[in-house]
């Protein structure tokens, strides 16, 4: 279940209707799926897509997606502090980024002009997209990262970081 804070007022927002009008207000898509389905660490990516393929495909085709694919960043994740640092820093990119969390966690920090800075905690359930042209950046922790979810694309050439090199990020590190 996520939960949204904007650490300029100390506001938190758990309600899932809350947080999902927050952030339909501007701009980004939030819904939340049935996830009951318990995973083995070793269920492949075909498991994992068929298992949600009743959700998937009316999702996708409703909105233009064509493929899907699965992320897996834990423990064992070679390199964690690069792959952690590529997506710590404020960026944009050229299509949505769509994620449906499977299992695990991950924080999504939204930089958008007019709004203060806030951020989503995105758990086992929780489905995000994030609009092209978006300011966000995302972090899956300093230490033990645990996440599992689906990417949906229209493009997978479309979801490379434009980093902005505000710095923002470095102040809610
Ligand atoms: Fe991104």
């Amino acid at each position: 279940m996520a939960v949204l804070s904007i650490p300029s007022t100390g506001q938190e927002i758990k309600d899932p209707a809350e947080i999902k009008q927050y952030l339909n207000q501007r701009g980004v898509f939030f819904a939340q799926w049935e996830a009951s389905v318990v995973f083995e660490d070793t269920a492949s990516q075909e498991e994992i897509l068929e298992a949600y393929r009743h959700e998937l495909e009316p999702y996708m085709s409703a909105n233009g997606y064509t493929t899907a694919d699965v992320i897996s960043i834990n423990k064992l994740t070679e390199n964690y502090d690069a792959v952690r640092a590529k997506f710590l820093s404020e960026h944009t990119h050229s299509e949505d980024e769509v994620r449906f969390f499977v299992d695990g966690q991950g924080l999504f920090w939204f930089n958008l002009d007019g709004h203060d800075v806030f951020n989503v905690l995105c758990q086992s359930g929780d489905l995000i997209s994030v609009p092209a042209g978006t300011k966000h950046w995302f972090d899956a922790g300093e230490k033990n990262p645990f996440v599992k979810a689906i990417r949906i694309f229209i493009d997978t050439s479309g979801w490379v970081p434009e980093y902005t090199h505000s710095g923002i990020e470095q102040k809610y590190i």
